[in-house]
């Protein structure tokens, strides 16, 4: 089972996001998590993994252009993510200033794609989103997305 967390990030926040969800992807049985930069991940990379998690800040309520680019580039295997599980976070630099819509704006692509989105009842519905620099509280809910996201596709490749 393998998980690729791909993420942008210019001044670490996004980074740190990241890696956290990586490190709760883990610690689910059987889990290969890799983190990746985007301007890093190759088409390859999409294909090999079972779980894709796409990071951006939000920037003007949108995804960075250099994850648009990984999404706009994907389209080379089109079809070819299908059924695949998938999920998206933030960080932004305030609250209900756009982080929802970038994480939406990323969910969008990976739907397109044909790909197995879970939302979270509980807490961060669409996604965890976090203002600037992660806290404690945003790093458990990032391991918590990676978790959920591995134990999906764990249970989803058994049946
Ligand atoms: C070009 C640009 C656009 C931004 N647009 C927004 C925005 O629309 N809403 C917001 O809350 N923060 C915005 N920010 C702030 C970043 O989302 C925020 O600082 C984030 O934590 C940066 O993440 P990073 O450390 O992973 O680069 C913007 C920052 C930049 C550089």
């Amino acid at each position: 089972m393998r998980v690729l967390v791909t993420y942008y990030s210019k001044t670490g926040n996004t980074e740190s996001m990241a890696r956290a969800i990586a490190e709760g992807a883990k610690g689910v049985k059987g889990v290969v998590a890799t983190v990746k930069r985007v301007e890093e991940t190759s088409l390859e990379d999409l294909l090999e993994s079972d779980v894709i998690i796409v990071g951006s800040p939000t920037y003007y309520g949108l995804m960075a252009a250099p994850v648009k680019r990984l999404l706009d580039e994907s389209v080379k295997i089109h079809g070819k993510l299908e059924g695949k599980v998938g999920g998206a976070f933030t960080s932004s630099g305030g609250s209900a200033t756009g982080a929802e819509t970038t994480i939406m704006s990323i969910l969008q692509a990976l739907l397109v794609h044909g790909m197995i989105i879970q939302g979270d009842a509980e807490d961060k519905h669409y996604g965890v989103a976090c203002v600037e620099k992660p806290g404690e509280e945003d790093l458990e809910l990032c391991r918590r997305m990676g978790r959920r996201l591995a134990e999906l596709a764990s249970r989803l490749v058994k049946d």
